[in-house]
């Protein structure tokens, strides 16, 4: 069996700030309120005429210098997100566009917060196989935009970025193991009604806001932390590791108590746990992608090292993937 691994990693995080002292002014919440619940401190936001492809780009350039290639060595693309551009067509056929990789073949991956493990996943498949060589993983979203601003509930969670990973054959080290879930069933706890074919854009819809996405917090909290740990504890299994192996653990960056209780469940000190939750909210699928691109650059990830990733989001869907470095 082929050796896959990452060797590149890029970011792009939009520059406008949006703390939490701005919140509230928009909304019925405290600094405290936001910080003890959740963790989160301060957000991102595109700018008025950035979109997710735009952030996609920055973040992919930065993966293809870091790993030394050229976007025509790429052969496949995938772009994990549930705020593209517009439904169709694919960020991915975008970002080929721009990035001018044209022999690349490109599909995005709706799999929410778990996107870009889901995409981790499928991409080393592909490449254990011998289909593609060099494939480009991306997880970016732009989650302002499907952001309720009056509701309190959500609007204090979520920010907008792009991390970007380039995935090819290594030498040593690599992809250990992957393991994805999914629970269609509590579909309804977190989801975007509108604009779909069930509720097509109407004027109806936009006076109902269901062009926003809706949140049952408090229920997807409790099934975050069982799961996320249950995640962790398959995929070392598949790797033949054992918590205590683990060296840093990047999970999805939804709330700190959810990270926190997770980590209490696999006996993990909060030094092996990376966190990037405090300044940028909740990213979705870019959430994993810069927390493992800022872990791996800052030198938090040494040659070596084994690195969990952890993620669980609307669907509901989970994944896991070790990678020794
Ligand atoms: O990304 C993938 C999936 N998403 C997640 O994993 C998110 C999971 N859920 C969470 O992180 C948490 O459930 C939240 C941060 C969303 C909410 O925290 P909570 O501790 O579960 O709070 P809650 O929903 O039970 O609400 C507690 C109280 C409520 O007031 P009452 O009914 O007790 O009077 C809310 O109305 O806090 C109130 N509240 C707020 N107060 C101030 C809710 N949002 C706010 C707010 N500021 N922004």
């Amino acid at each position: 069996m082929k050796k896959i691994g990452i060797i590149g990693l890029g970011e792009y995080l939009p520059k406008k700030i949006l703390t939490n002292a701005d919140l509230e002014k928009m909304v019925d919440t405290s600094d405290e309120w936001i910080i003890t619940r959740t963790g989160i401190k301060e957000r991102r936001l595109a700018a008025k005429n950035e979109v997710t492809s735009d952030m996609a780009l920055k973040a992919a350039k930065q993966a293809l210098d870091n790993a030394g290639l050229k976007a025509a060595d790429l052969d496949l693309i995938i772009v994990a997100t549930i705020t593209g551009d517009m439904p169709f067509p694919a960020v991915a056929c975008i970002l080929q566009n721009a990035l001018g990789a044209k022999a690349a073949v490109c599909f995005d991956i709706s799999a929410a917060c778990a996107g870009f493990v889901y995409a981790i996943a499928v991409a080393q498949q592909f490449i254990a196989r011998g289909t593609y060589k060099n494939a480009l993983v991306v997880g970016a979203e732009t989650l302002s935009s499907i952001t309720d601003w009056q509701d309190r509930n959500t609007c204090v969670l979520f920010g907008d970025g792009a991390g970007a990973v380039v995935l090819s054959e290594v030498k040593s080290g690599g992809i250990l193991s992957t393991h994805m879930g999914s629970d269609g069933s509590k579909a309804g706890l977190l989801m975007m009604p509108g604009g779909g074919s069930r509720n097509p854009a109407s004027k109806e819809t936009l006076e109902k806001r269901m062009h926003y996405l809706k949140m049952q917090g408090n229920e997807i909290f409790k099934l975050a932390v069982t799961i996320m740990a249950e995640a962790a504890q398959v995929a070392l299994k598949k790797a033949g590791l054992e918590c205590q192996d683990i060296d840093l653990v990047i999970p999805h960056q939804a709330n700190i108590r959810i990270i926190m209780a997770m980590a209490k469940k696999l006996k993990l000190p909060k030094e092996k746990i990376y966190l990037n939750i405090e300044k940028y909210g909740n990213m979705s699928s870019a959430s994993t992608a810069t927390a493992l691109c800022e872990a791996a650059k800052s030198g938090r990830i040494k040659k070596g090292d084994i690195v969990l990733l952890d993620a669980f989001g609307a669907g509901l869907v989970w994944g896991a993937c070790v990678i020794k470095w």
